[in-house]
This record gives C-alpha cells, sequence and structure tokens, in this order.
C-alpha cells in the first residue's frame, strides 16, 4: 500500500518512522514532511490545509491510505472533502469527520457532550458577547482560580488560569471583545480549576471499537520546574506510574465507553485518534479536554512502545475491523526531551545548521521544526527542533539516554528541560 502522512512535526517523523516497518507500506509519502521524513519518505511539498493539491497527489501517487496528523485539517474537513470526492471514496482515511474533530475544534461542543453523556469533567458555562454582563456576574461569584477556555483552536494559548476575579474580566473581555483570539474566542468555556496531576490517554478507534493505547505526560511548559509560557509540549513520558491499571481502567469505563457511545448517539461514525486530556482528581479521572488527533511529542514515546504493526492498526480502523487487530505494547519507559530554538515559545530564528545528530545513537531522534537545505545539511525550521526518545527498562535510564542525546544534538541558542520525567521518581519513592 502507498500511504501519505499529512504534517511536519516530530509526532509526523514518529508516525513516518512506524509505519516505515511495516511490511504493509511499500511507499511512504508526507506532506510536507521535514528533514526527517526525507529520510525515510518522500516529502511532498503541499500544504496539509489545500486539500485539492491532496487530492491530485493521492490519484498521482496511488495512495490507498492517509494518516492526518494535525488537526487543523481535520476540523476543517479534510475527511469530509473525502468523502465527497467520487473518485477518492477507495481511499482509506485516519481522521473523524469535521463533526467529530469539534471534540477538539469547539471546547463549547466537547463540554456540552461530556455533560450529556455524563463524562466527569468540571463544571462550566459558555459566554458570548450577548451574554457577557451575565459572564461577569458568574464570574464574581466564581471560587479562584478560575478557568477561562476561547471556543476554538488556538495553538495551545487559548486557556486562561485566572488567579483574580478581576484577571477573569479582563481575560473574558479580551476574548469576547478586543478578539484577542479571533473567532476562537467568540465563545468562552468558564470551568472550574482541577487540582491533580494531568496525563493524557490515546484511544485509536474504528467507531465501534476501540484500542487503548499507552498512556503518556506531557511537559507543557518552557520551564524547569513547570514555570513559565506553554509551548506545544517539551518532552513527554510513557508509560505513566501513577497511572496504574486500576485508574486507566476506570479512565475506560467512565470516560472511553461513553464518550463512544456518545458519538454513535451523535451519529458521528469516528474513525483516528481521540487524545483525552485527564486530571486525576484523588484517584479519579476527570476530563480536561479531547483532542481530534495524536498528541506531540506524546507520540514520540507512544510509538516506540507499540510493537504491532501500526499500519495493520490503521487499516482496521479505517476498514471498522479494530476489535479483530493486535495491539502488543513493550514494557519499557520510554523518554523524549524536546530541543527548541531560542526564544520559543515566542518569537525564534529559523535557518540554523544543526550538527551532531549522527552522534545519537543510543536514541530515536524525531525531527520537529527540521529543513534540509540544497547540500543536505539539516537546519532548524520551527520552535521545537527535535525530540529525542530515550527507551529503558528503567524510567531514571530511560531519562539519562533521552538527556545525554538532548546534550549533544547542537544549534545556535538551543534549550531543552533537564527535568522531564524528574517528577515522577519522586512519585514513585
Ligand atoms: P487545554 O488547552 O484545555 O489542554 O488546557 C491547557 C492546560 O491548561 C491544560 O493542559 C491544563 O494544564 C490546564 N487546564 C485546563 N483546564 C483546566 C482546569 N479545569 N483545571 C486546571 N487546569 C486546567
Ligand atoms: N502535547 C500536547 C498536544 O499535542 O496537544
Amino acid at each position: 500500500m502507498h500511504i501519505l502522512i499529512l504534517g511536519s512535526g516530530g509526532r509526523e517523523h514518529a508516525f513516518a518512522w512506524k509505519i516505515a516497518q511495516s511490511p504493509l507500506c511499500e511507499k511512504l509519502y508526507v506532506a510536507p514532511g521535514n528533514a526527517g521524513t526525507a529520510a525515510i519518505g518522500i516529502n511532498l511539498p503541499i500544504s496539509y490545509n489545500d486539500f485539492e493539491a491532496i487530492e491530485r497527489a493521492v490519484s498521482e501517487h496511488n495512495i490507498g491510505l492517509v494518516l492526518v496528523g494535525p488537526e487543523e485539517p481535520l476540523v476543517n474537513g479534510i475527511v469530509d472533502f473525502f468523502k465527497s470526492k467520487p473518485a477518492l471514496q477507495h481511499v482509506l482515511v485516519v481522521g473523524p469527520d469535521a463533526r467529530g474533530a469539534q471534540l477538539e475544534g469547539s471546547k463549547d461542543f466537547s463540554k456540552t457532550f461530556m455533560q450529556k453523556y455524563g463524562i466527569p469533567t468540571a463544571a462550566s458555562r459558555t459566554f458570548t458577547a450577548q451574554t457577557m454582563a451575565e459572564g461577569f456576574t458568574y464570574l464574581s461569584a466564581h471560587t479562584l482560580p478560575v478557568v477561562l477556555k476561547a471556543d476554538g483552536l488556538a495553538a495551545g494559548k487559548g486557556v486562561v488560569i485566572a488567579e483574580t476575579h478581576q484577571q477573569a474580566k479582563e481575560t473574558l473581555l479580551d476574548m469576547l471583545v478586543a478578539h484577542k483570539f479571533g473567532e476562537a474566542g467568540s465563545k468562552v468555556v468558564v470551568e472550574q480549576f482541577l487540582k491533580g496531576i494531568e496525563l493524557s490517554v490515546f484511544v485509536l478507534t474504528d467507531g465501534v471499537s476501540y484500542k487503548m493505547l499507552p498512556e503518556a505526560k506531557d511537559y507543557k511548559r518552557i520551564g524547569e520546574g513547570d514555570l513559565g509560557p506553554n509551548t506545544g509540549g517539551m518532552g513527554a513520558v510513557s508509560p505513566v506510574a501513577f497511572a496504574d491499571a486500576a485508574f486507566l481502567k476506570k479512565v475506560e469505563e467512565k470516560v472511553v465507553k461513553p464518550t463512544l457511545a456518545g458519538l454513535q448517539a451523535e451519529g458521528i461514525a469516528y474513525v483516528g485518534f481521540i487524545f483525552v486530556g485527564l486530571m486525576n482528581v484523588k484517584g479519579e479521572p476527570q476530563v480536561i479536554e479531547y483532542n481530534c488527533r495524536m498528541g506531540d511529542p506524546e507520540t514520540e514515546v507512544v510509538l516506540p512502545r507499540i510493537q504491532s504493526d501500526f499500519v495493520a492498526l490503521l487499516q482496521a480502523a479505517a476498514t471498522q475491523n479494530l476489535a479483530n487487530a493486535e495491539l502488543s505494547v513493550s514494557a519499557q519507559t520510554a523518554v523524549a526531551t524536546v530541543v527548541v530554538a531560542k526564544g520559543y515559545p515566542g518569537e525564534y530564528p529559523k535557518g540554523d545548521t544543526i550538527t551532531e545528530l549522527g552522534k545519537l545513537d543510543e536514541v530515536l531522534a524525531f525531527h520537529a521544526g527540521t529543513k534540509l537545505n540544497g547540500q543536505n545539511v539539516v537546519l532548524t525550521n520551527g520552535g521545537r527542533v527535535v525530540a529525542v526518545t530515550g527507551m529503558a527498562n528503567s524510567l531514571e535510564n530511560a531519562i539519562r539516554k533521552s538527556q545525554k542525546a538532548a546534550g549533544i544534538v547542537q544549534f545556535k541558542g538551543k534549550y531543552y528541560r533537564k527535568d522531564i520525567g524528574l517528577d515522577l521518581i519522586r512519585l514513585k519513592d
């Protein structure tokens, strides 16, 4: 089968690495890809939001399966686009349609969905410019801190945890009136603050059956000790020691099953990944958010632990045959450290030469923001530049491998967190 992956980050490089190992994959294409994916498959210079160009590439290269990496094309309806084209009916697409992608594309939709289907989540209310006065009254009486979320996609930046009522009201104004997040902030979800430990659970579904993939913990803040602004993710660990079998069983029973039942009740035929962001509140799962895709950098620790043929799993999901598919998971621990450009998550330079990638022998190096220049030299091309994944029988050794590699990779102004996974060692002890 010829396979096309859409996207250009570490997640997509990890997908490409795993898919290329499958005997079912004859030829692999990535659009637009990065320097890492260019070494495994063929990069196509196409934006993942350019559906017509993707359609042409699918016909030209005889693609049988498309795996959609990022949320944006899903929310924009790439799956609906494929379904609407007679010439594309035979192409398997892994990803939900636009309605299913609303689980991530609209916080208001996902909160309403969770409330309707009894999925545990923080109490919330949604406000618009028309109901702002009510919003102010609601905020004045709210416990602190209080969480405000722009309804639409905001590249991980649309969540504000307000410590005072004043800040909460200013945030509501910023979103609803000053349009700080554009259209994404035309509705705002005001939500109770949850105190607990966060983790991410990943599910692959064909709409009816599902497989629970390995769970992971993400390190979202730029600074060590979880300080400073939010990023796309500075590192990840899988498995997560505090998520024991009993907790994961609760997640499956109280979150995953009712989520799938809810999607079916809504008439949404969901194919693809559901990424559930959870808070473990005193041993009970509470859903913080859904994403309609895999996480980045979580994929860089989840996929290395999957031992089964990943293409067979994707194919089974896209053909409603997941119940018969096999999933086996390695007991090893995987730790990814993301090496980022100076200034990230703010402004950062691009085009700096990356060296020493060839010296990484103990890790998987997944390119996140890289590109090749004309001379085959790897250059930085994003805020998150490379994710290095160490695998070992212990968390400590996996951390050591990943951190050592993060220290070896070189480019001007590089930065990485030195505390990825250390909190989990402390929790264990
Ligand atoms: P989200 O975009 O919904 O993932 O939110 C970004 C981050 O804000 C989450 O990863 C949490 O760390 C934090 N967050 C979101 N909602 C809550 C909440 N209700 N209570 C505490 N923290 C939250
Ligand atoms: N690492 C968080 C995400 O992919 O949304």
